[in-house]
């Protein structure tokens, strides 16, 4: 057996001996006696009897271990034309006042907050800020609307939200107050205070209960951390799901620092003294454990990047970043390579940096398709690494573990189970596929350390969108098989989430949207692939019968309406009208189908079809063949 097959197979014959070695890279205020507790399955309990404090491990331990003047965070953006590097002991010093001011407006233990903040070095300290209180953090991320925002501030009820006054892309200044002030006039519940950070690009008006950042935070004094139970929560993010409401994904304390400061060395085979950049943004998951928890947990400089892959006029902003901050190892989406790739497919831009001190890259959020894995390769000549996984699951359920051992890459495979994860395939009745069968890829309990613990104020909701389907086997929502090598290919997902540019989003929101319109009798939005976003979603609409409308109109009040009401980040500029809708005899649109045609995958006519013809009319809009046509649908 290999290291790392010995590895893997320790990690599942005796997870408690696996883990319980594991927690020792964590500092606790009272070490776990007890590491697993199965007793209330599906919930799985980590080191329950623990107790410890995420913001100490993060940041104090290394400062008292004398690496206080290490640098911690670089703070990178040619949006602003900023760089600015903070050791751990400033971060700390920093972050530890921030605390001490959101504990002046009433924050205690067990409180939440939401963040919704741009990429700027105090949205990470907010969310260490309130790990160091105990308090439990919502990023939302900036590129969602307000009614999406008020929606999570009615499900978190934070008591105070932290904000900026405006986010930066490259071709505007978004306002973040404005839409801030907007989701709290639609929430029912109304936070106590909102502490906003001025940005000189845009600065906000302040009114009400608002409070300035830089006064409230100098007022304050610097705050310790508070010790809290490895069970409890440290943050909810919401994430999307099937149905059109945001399901709060919680993380534990324990669990989450264990298994992060775990995949670290074993996973990425980064070290202290490493720099690590994730290309993400604080409101996804990525961003959550990659840029912020993971690197500062494991005592590595960890880079926050404001800005895109391709800049302005720099098509080589990546490489420039790579170079000017010697990061060793990159973490990005597909859909950010492939945006590169575009620009600069002979990557004569990427010749112009030294970008020699790269070991390795690592991609995840989409299915990394083999051409931009071969381009990458080939330009870079350091190991591309695909690796699988979810918001659910908070760090990697299949990757080339670089740290343990490295495994030859079969493109268009993350390879091999993470150890901790007993992956299956199932047919629809629950029985293992034999390998190279397709079926749906679950997850054996118990869930490791780190993935989520319930969702939040909805434990019924969180076992019947992960343990219904297969009782006590969490469903991962995604479609795959194994090979005979027990490697692992995951092809996509099988309910109605998508992902868009790496942003991943429920077509029931969007479907919500289009449906408001009073021309639109009733519609049903899939996604459709797109050569740089991966996918993006498409609005099938049947019109309300004696409704003339300019279908041209049509898409452009439909565009405007979810970019308002869901976000610009779902880039819905696809409409179609057609006559009706292909529907079970008891009026379930056939989105899978449709999704499938869409894909151009083979697909069977379901028994319950209440008319076939249905699925040849939509086809002639939604096979690939028409939407790759240039006049093809909303194009
Ligand atoms: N605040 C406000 N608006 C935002 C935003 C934010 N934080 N992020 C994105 N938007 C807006 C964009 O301005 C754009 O608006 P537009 O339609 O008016 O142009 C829209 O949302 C879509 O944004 P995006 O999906 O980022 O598309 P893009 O064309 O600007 O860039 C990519 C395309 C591929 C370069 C970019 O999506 C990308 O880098 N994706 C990687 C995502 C990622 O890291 N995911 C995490 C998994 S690892
Ligand atoms: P998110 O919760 O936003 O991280 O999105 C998770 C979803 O992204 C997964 O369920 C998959 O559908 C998809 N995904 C993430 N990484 C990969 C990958 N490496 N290969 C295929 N799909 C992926």
């Amino acid at each position: 057996m290999g290291v790392f097959d010995e590895a893997y197979r320790r990690s599942i014959d005796d997870p408690v001996g696996f883990w319980g070695a594991a927690s020792q890279l964590i500092d606790w205020t009272s070490p776990p006696r007890q590491v697993l507790d199965t007793s209330d399955l599906p919930f799985v309990h980590w080191f329950p009897d623990g107790e410890l404090n995420t913001c100490f491990n993060a940041l104090d331990r290394h400062v008292e271990a004398g690496r206080g003047e290490v640098a911690a965070l670089i703070y990178d953006s040619p949006l602003t034309h900023t760089v600015r590097s903070y050791t751990y002991s400033e971060l700390r010093d920093q972050t530890a006042q921030l605390a001490g001011a959101l504990r002046g407006l009433g924050v205690e233990k067990g409180d939440t907050v939401v963040i919704y903040m741009p990429m700027i070095p105090e949205a990470v300290m907010a969310m260490l800020a309130c790990a160091r209180l105990g308090a439990v953090h919502s990023v939302v991320f900036g590129g969602f609307a307000a009614p999406e925002l008020a929606a999570r501030i009615d499900d978190a009820k934070p008591k105070v939200v932290l904000t900026a006054s405006c986010g930066i892309e490259p071709t505007r200044v978004v306002g973040y107050k404005p839409l801030l002030d907007e989701a709290v006039r639609l929430a029912a519940h109304h936070p106590d205070c909102s502490v906003i950070f001025q940005r000189p690009q845009e600065r906000a008006a302040l009114h009400g209960t608002d409070l300035d950042w830089e006064e409230t935070v100098s007022a304050a004094s610097p705050v310790d951390c508070v010790s809290v139970r490895s069970t409890d929560p440290l943050y909810i993010l919401y994430t999307s799901g099937t149905t059109a409401g945001p399901k709060g994904v919680v993380r534990d304390n324990g669990g989450h620092a264990v298994a992060l400061a775990w995949s670290m060395p074993n996973v990425y085979d980064v070290r202290p003294g490493d720099v690590y950049w994730a290309a993400s943004d604080v409101g996804w998951v990525v961003g959550h454990s990659y840029i912020v928890y993971a690197p500062l947990l494991a005592g590595v400089t960890t880079v926050l990047y404001e800005g895109k892959p391709v800049g302005t006029p720099d098509p080589g902003a990546f490489w420039r970043v790579i170079a000017d901050h010697q990061v060793n190892t990159l973490f990005c989406a597909p859909t950010a390579l492939r945006a590169i790739k575009k620009e600069d497919p002979e990557g004569e831009f990427k010749r112009r940096y030294d970008t020699s001190c790269l070991r390795a890259l690592f991609l995840a959020g989409e299915r990394l398709d083999p051409p931009t894995y071969e381009w990458a390769r080939h330009l870079l000549s350091v190991p591309v690494i695909d690796h699988w996984w979810q918001t659910e699951t908070g760090w990697p359920i299949a990757a080339n573990c670089l740290g343990i051992e490295s495994r030859p890459v079969k493109p268009g495979s993350p390879t091999l189970p993470v150890p901790g994860y007993q992956v299956a395939v199932f047919d629809g009745s629950g029985n293992s596929v034999a390998p190279g069968v397709d079926g749906e890829i679950v997850i054996r309990q118990p869930l490791p350390p780190g993935t989520l613990t319930t969702l939040y104020n909805a434990d019924e909701r969180f076992v019947e969108a992960y343990f219904s389907r297969f009782p006590g086997v969490y469903l991962t929502g995604d479609g795959g098989r194994f090979d005979e090598d027990g490697y692992l290919w995951v092809m996509g997902r099988v309910d109605d989430v998508i992902n868009v540019a790496g942003h991943r989003l429920s077509t029931g929101a969007i479907e919500e949207v289009v449906a408001r319109h009073p021309a639109v009798a009733e519609c049903a939005v899939i996604g459709v692939q797109d050569p740089l976003k991966g996918q993006v979603p498409i609005g099938l609409v049947v019109l309300k019968a004696g409704v003339d409308v300019d279908p041209e109109a049509l898409r452009n009040d439909l565009t405007l309406a979810v970019r308002e009401s869901v976000g610009a980040v779902a880039s819905f500029r696809r409409v179609q009208v057609v006559t009706r809708l292909p529907k079970t005899r008891s009026g379930k649109i056939l989105r899978a189908t449709m999704r499938a045609i869409a894909d151009g995958r083979a697909y069977t006519v379901p028994s319950t079809i209440e008319d076939p013809t249905a699925l040849d009319d939509v086809s002639q809009v939604i096979s690939p063949e028409a939407l790759s046509a240039p006049e093809g649908p909303g194009t």
